[in-house]
């Protein structure tokens, strides 16, 4: 403070009040605001790099920095490339996907993961983390699935706002992104989503809405595509009418990179800050265009003011002014059992005929691991969620450690992975396509014949396959285009399973895969998600029995692509540069349900080495909230967690509603044999709906189902609430 003061208060007078860190928020930012001239405010409302916005020494005003993303603090790039910035301070904590985080269904676990990037964010300097992503997962073939939290807007919430909290107790702004509709990565830059005011109300706002309203989330980044005909980043409805007006949101909004399109509706249509690629920062439509047009009249001082106020406030608010000190740190003991710990209760048991699993590692002498994804490090790629990784065990490392001592582990690399283009890079091999193809068929044979030998000669095969950060499989710029595996992937598990009776496949994925050419040969299936850079020692210790596998689907995984709503109606990936969301309100299981489908794997579905008993839940009505209550027996001789999932389901309704959803959940553990007591607080507005003709929350008068379950279709225990009249719910 003292320091500050010297700058702008030279004759001895009193600092300004902006310099008061004892001072309300409020009255510093308009301190500030009213020392600073046209030129310097405009500075505070665009880039000045690719992440950082230009600092005011006079006024003490640091250069903002900024950084992607999701599962840690980016490898810094630029300044004005996306090349690395070529530092060796700048690797951090790669932390399991955020679909790997939605699958731990724990909120307390999101926000520890949340207070990790924050430390390690102040560590690195920034002072606004852009993530969490929390878009829904409305088709499985979304490129960028694997850093959103799945396709159930509570569960999407809950995982946010403990994100967000952990994060942005560290002093830095998390910024919630993509708002809203960024769906598929197919034409993300200009395609217009439609969708009807139920739809958006109950499916795709609710998460943002959680993050404004519940987390205090201080930054939003509006999506590249349009909706309802407007640019996200700059689209009137939902920045100045629903997150500003409606939702009460103080912080600030600020473009995707380079999605902003118009001087003019940057200006009007709620804009706070705009970033981008092009290095010609001065033109930047909040720039000088926007200079241009205060100058001439059209646009009044006050929105200029407001978006500056928002940035201050956020600038504020994090302690960016005061000088904080650097705080925060890297790569601790506690990040990376974080990281592990993230990883081993975000890991889904999906199948384990006559209990393969877990491995006794005492009576395995040889162990076949296989498959590219066992040996395949993942931190690095994916697009803008990459990390430039402290480190990141292997699955192949993880079993060595924890098995390699008591048994033989060989490794067959089972198929090959065409090499990575850098991200968004052209193809500067210079192979000549025919010749590589003959050379691959005559590779992919060899690497098949020698995986089937390894499972042979082994007690166990442990066989990962799945997805990677390739172009169309899980990445930012692409989607897949089908959901099948690649590279011969299905080939190799049904060989090797028909090779080796004890087989466990292992999934490393973002996204739902199809399954039906090997699952029901398979006799265990475990999904890992990309669990992060301890992920080798969670698979290990999951394989091995030291950790009970507790996670559960946060996603639907359909038998076909068809089966799956956006696809089965043809509305994926939109005609003419407009994608109608037709299925409405039925994403994800919601659309299952209705139309009857068996899925692969249901929304919510996990299982245990333990096994657990629900008994009859009890439910209590209170003014206005009603409480579920159970108790859960541990039956087994192994101490196991257990996520309780509570779904409403309306006995009658005006208008159509999705058959259940998902309003509630606990995770609990339970010690062998021990019964855990499970109390989950309904609000009531887990029985509403939103009524487009009265513009609120509706809740009809009758009764309504609460079905307990271990996934969404395996209800254990359903007990009934009635409401004798009809509720309307401030928004
Ligand atoms: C991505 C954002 C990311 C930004 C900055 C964009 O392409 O969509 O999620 O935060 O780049 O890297």
């Amino acid at each position: 403070m003292i320091c500050l003061a010297f700058l702008v208060a030279t004759r001895g007078d009193v600092a300004p009040t902006f310099q008061n860190d004892r001072v309300a928020l409020e009255a510093r930012v308009e301190s500030l605001l009213s020392a600073m001239t046209l030129d310097e405010k405009l500075s505070q409302i665009h880039g000045d790099s690719k992440f950082t916005t230009a600092a005011i020494p006079r006024l003490g005003i640091p250069r903002r920095w900024m950084s992607d993303g999701p599962h840690g603090v980016r490898e810094d790039v630029g300044p004005d490339t996306w090349n690395p910035a070529g530092r060796t301070d700048d690797f951090a904590t790669y932390m399991p996907a955020n679909i790997c985080l939605a699958a731990s269904w724990d909120a307390e676990l999101a926000n520890r993961y949340g207070t990790t990037i924050g430390q390690e964010a102040r560590a690195r300097g920034k002072h606004i983390m852009l993530g969490p992503g929390m878009n829904i997962m409305r088709t499985p073939l979304n490129g960028r699935n694997f850093e959103y939290f799945g396709e159930d807007p509570f569960l999407a919430s809950r995982m946010a706002v403990g994100y967000i909290a952990g994060a942005q107790s560290q002093g830095i702004s998390s910024c919630a992104k993509h708002f809203l509709g960024n769906n598929q990565e197919v034409q993300r830059g200009s395609i217009n989503v439609e969708m009807d005011e139920r739809t958006l109300r109950e499916i795709y706002l609710p998460a943002f809405k959680a993050a404004v309203q519940e987390a205090g989330v201080w930054s939003v980044m509006g999506a590249y595509n349009r909706f309802r005909g407007q640019y996200c980043c700059h689209n009137e409805l939902i920045l100045n009418q629903i997150l500003k007006k409606e939702w009460g949101f103080r912080g600030l909004v600020m473009t995707d990179w380079g999605g902003a399109h118009s001087t003019k509706e940057s200006v009007l249509n709620g804009l706070d800050l705009e970033m981008g690629t092009n290095t010609s920062y001065d033109r930047f439509f909040l720039a000088n265009p926007f200079k241009a047009g205060l100058a001439s009249g059209e646009y009044s001082m006050a929105l200029l003011d407001d978006k500056v106020r928002r940035n201050l406030r956020v600038m504020i608010a994090t302690g960016a002014l005061d000088h904080r000190p650097t705080g925060g740190s890297l790569n601790t003991a506690e990040h990376q059992q974080t990281a592990r710990k993230v990883a081993e209760a975000g890991i889904v048991l999906l199948k384990n005929t006559n209990d393969l699993l877990p491995l006794d590692a005492k009576r395995i002498r040889s162990i076949a691991v296989i498959g590219d994804s066992a040996n395949r490090k993942f931190g690095y790629g994916g697009g803008s969620a990459g990390i430039k990784a402290f480190y990141e065990v292997t699955p192949l490392e993880g079993i060595l450690r924890k098995a390699g001592d008591q048994a033989t582990v060989t490794f067959a690399q089972g198929y090959q992975v065409p090499t990575r283009r850098a991200f968004g890079g052209p193809d500067v091999t210079g192979i000549n396509p025919a010749e590589a193809a003959k050379a691959a068929e005559a590779t992919r044979k060899l690497l098949l014949d020698r995986a089937v030998q390894a499972a042979r000669s082994a007690d166990v095969a442990v066989l990962f396959v799945g997805l990677n950060h390739n172009r169309n499989s899980d990445t930012e710029g692409s989607d897949r285009v089908d959901m099948n595996l690649q590279n011969g992937q299905d080939e190799l598990i049904q060989r090797v399973t028909a090779a080796n009776r004890n087989t466990v496949v292992v999934l490393i994925a973002g996204a739902p895969v199809a399954m039906s050419k090997w699952l029901p040969k398979s006799k265990a299936l475990l999904l890992a998600w990309y669990p992060g850079m301890e992920g080798g020692n969670a698979i290990a210790a999951t394989l091995f029995g030291d950790v009970n596998p507790s996670g559960k689907l946060p996603c639907t995984f359909p038998k076909r692509l068809e089966d799956s709503p956006a696809h089965a109606l043809g509305a994926y990936p939109g005609k003419d540069g407009l994608e109608s969301y037709t299925e409405g309100l039925l994403v994800g299981y919601r659309w299952f349900d209705e139309k009857k489908i068996e899925p692969e794997f249901p929304f919510g579905f996990g299982l245990s080495y333990s096994k657990f008993e629900y008994s009859a839940a009890s439910v209590a009505v209170g003014p206005d909230s009603v409480m579920v209550e159970l108790d859960v027996k541990n039956v087994s001789t192994r101490d196991g967690s257990e996520v309780v999932e509570i779904y409403v389901a309306p006995r009658q309704s005006k208008l159509m509603r999705p058959q259940q959803e998902l309003k509630g959940f606990t995770k609990l553990m339970v010690k062998a044999g021990q019964t855990g007591h499970a109390k989950v607080h309904l609000p009531m507005a887990s029985f509403a709906y939103y009524d487009p003709a009265v513009r609120s929350w509706v809740v009809d008068a009758g009764t309504y189902d609460v079905r307990i379950g271990a996934s969404s279709r395996d209800v254990r225990s359903t007990a009934n609430v009635t409401f004798r009249t009809s509720m309307l719910l401030k928004d």
